[in-house]
């Protein structure tokens, strides 16, 4: 145990002896737990990171303009996509991805140590329940699509297969999590292939490059980005354990996304056949402001821009075609190869730049006074997990259908977008696109049947609810046995068990 003394001198060399200012008034329980804050953070790093946050904070503005001007859109060579490639390199890239998953050599990589602050949920997003007919959470679709993808492939390749799941989670995440998963018995997936693992925490700071103190036994604390992965990854010892497993693809998504395809076959196979060391889906942006990234060239090297580092202007950028130049939206879906993970985590984590987010962090003032401040007061410094592109030799972008992969839940209902509603009707919207087109026929309680509405996108409700389980199709496929010229009653939950009645019908 780290002794008051040490840490004081740690501080006083770091220049943030302040953290102790109530040390004096503290009960032994409040001293404990502000030295369990304190004890890691190393003095010369700490001192480092607050000077370099007000620094940054201090000149925020102008790499904006100076990023603008260098950007040029993605290039078709490195492009392909859903609706750019034909049909047959489509075909033959999802079988690559089953031949590679069959093998065990793709893994999925959550990113889950976000607050989730925009959704004002106090628990992890993955827990969340969107009002989904089966009730289920963000995890849980996401848990039963690895089970369907090994699935597939195993019995595409006559074989047992394991996608083993990371999950990166934060100290506001990590506990929940682990109960969500065993009070759900890991959604039956093997307990040994769910690994979590937990990122680093950083003192946020004020504008004198400060760190704050949110209570008088608590230094304010965040989450170093989605980019603290490349940290974790060592602190952790997942790569060597990845490498134990034989994994050599890692697909890298966020949490929020409630269409996401884990281990896409057609993306993991074209990354494969393409061999890139680093890959991005991509998908049109729905209108210029829109709050998602960027992928494209920074004076000729790829990388992400994210939509609060660009001007309007850039965003609003048009072609002669009307179309927008910046048009290739960061849908948080990367793929690495696990060869180029290690090559970061050598050699270019240190070199990430530390983006600077400015919010508002309760505080304890001199005297004391718990302050909820009204204006922004404080510096978070964050990684972004993108930011390792620029040091790919062989980047790929995958453009995908929207209504088919993205549709990310980021706020509380009240907004009118992004939100619980809208994930849910994108994902019934889908999966009644995936019936009618399976030959499925609804009728309503009478018998009466409803029309069809086959370009239903998930901006509005489809006009029946149907749900249908990851167990029994992951992108769509083989819902014709248990569909085709059948009359369906809304509303219709297409479980494993309602399939195996179906199948007998
Ligand atoms: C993110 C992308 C953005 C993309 C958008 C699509 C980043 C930095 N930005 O934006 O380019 O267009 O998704 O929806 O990737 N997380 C952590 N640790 C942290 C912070 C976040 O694991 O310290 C996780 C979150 O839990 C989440 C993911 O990273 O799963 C994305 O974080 P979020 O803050 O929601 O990113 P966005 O701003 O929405």
């Amino acid at each position: 145990m780290v002794s008051e003394e040490e840490v004081r001198a740690g501080l006083e060399r770091a220049g943030q002896a302040h953290l102790l200012r109530f040390w004096a008034e503290l009960a032994p329980a409040g001293r404990a737990s502000l030295l369990a804050d304190l004890a890691p953070l190393d003095p010369d790093e700490l001192g480092e990171h607050c000077r370099r946050a007000a620094a940054a904070r201090a000149r925020e503005q102008a790499p904006l303009e100076q990023a603008d001007s260098r950007m040029r859109p993605v290039q078709p060579e490195v492009l392909g996509g859903v609706r750019r490639s034909d049909p047959q390199s489509l075909r033959r890239w999802e079988q690559e991805g089953f031949h590679q998953i069959a093998q065990n050599k793709v893994a999925v990589l959550l990113l889950a140590g976000g607050q989730g602050t925009r959704l004002g949920v106090t628990y992890p997003k993955g827990m969340y329940r969107v009002g989904l007919p089966s009730g289920k959470t963000l995890y849980e679709l996401q848990a039963e699509r690895i089970r369907r993808v090994e699935q597939m492939a195993g019995h595409k390749h006559n074989t047992q297969c394991t996608v083993p799941w990371y999950i990166m989670t934060s100290e506001f995440t990590l506990k929940p999590t682990v109960e969500f998963f065993k009070e759900n018995n890991f959604f039956k997936l093997d307990p040994a292939n769910v690994i979590m693992f937990e990122q680093r925490m950083l003192p946020a700071v004020d504008f004198n490059g400060q760190a704050i103190l949110e209570r008088k036994d608590k230094v304010a604390m965040a989450p170093d980005g989605n980019g603290g992965l490349y940290r974790a990854l060592v602190n952790n010892e997942i790569l060597e354990d990845m490498e134990r497993r034989g994994v050599e693809y890692v697909h890298v998504y966020c949490v929020d996304n409630i269409l996401v395809k884990m281990a896409d076959p057609v993306f993991i196979g074209f990354c494969v056949m393409k061999g890139a060391d680093c890959g991005a889906k991509v998908v049109e942006k729905a209108y210029p402001t829109e709050p998602v990234g960027v992928v494209c060239q920074v004076d000729g090297i790829y990388q992400v821009v994210e939509y609060s580092e660009v001007s309007l202007e850039t965003a609003q950028r048009q072609d002669e075609s009307g179309n927008l130049v910046f048009n290739a939206g960061n849908i948080c879906n990367h793929f690495f190869t696990r060869n180029f993970l290690q090559t970061i985590t050598r050699e270019f984590e240190p070199l990430l730049k530390s983006h600077v987010a400015i919010k508002k962090v309760p505080f304890v003032d001199e005297d004391g006074n718990l302050v909820k401040p009204l204006k922004p007061n404080g510096i978070k410094m964050e990684k972004f997990v993108f930011d390792v592109f620029q040091f790919s030799k062989n980047f790929v972008a995958f453009e995908v259908l929207r209504e088919e992969e993205f549709s990310p839940l980021k706020n509380a209902d009240t907004a009118s977008k992004d939100s619980p509603t809208t994930a849910r009707q994108a994902l019934l919207a889908q999966h009644y696109r995936w019936a009618l087109r399976a030959g499925a026929c609804f009728v309503d309680e009478n018998g009466v049947r409803i029309p069809e509405q086959p370009s239903t996108l998930g901006t509005e409700n489809p006009p029946v609810l149907c749900e249908i389980s990851p167990l029994v199709s992951y992108f769509g496929e083989g819902l014709e046995v248990y569909l085709k010229d059948k009359e369906i009653c809304s509303p219709f939950i297409l479980d494993e068990n309602k399939a195996k009645l179906l199948e007998k019908a």
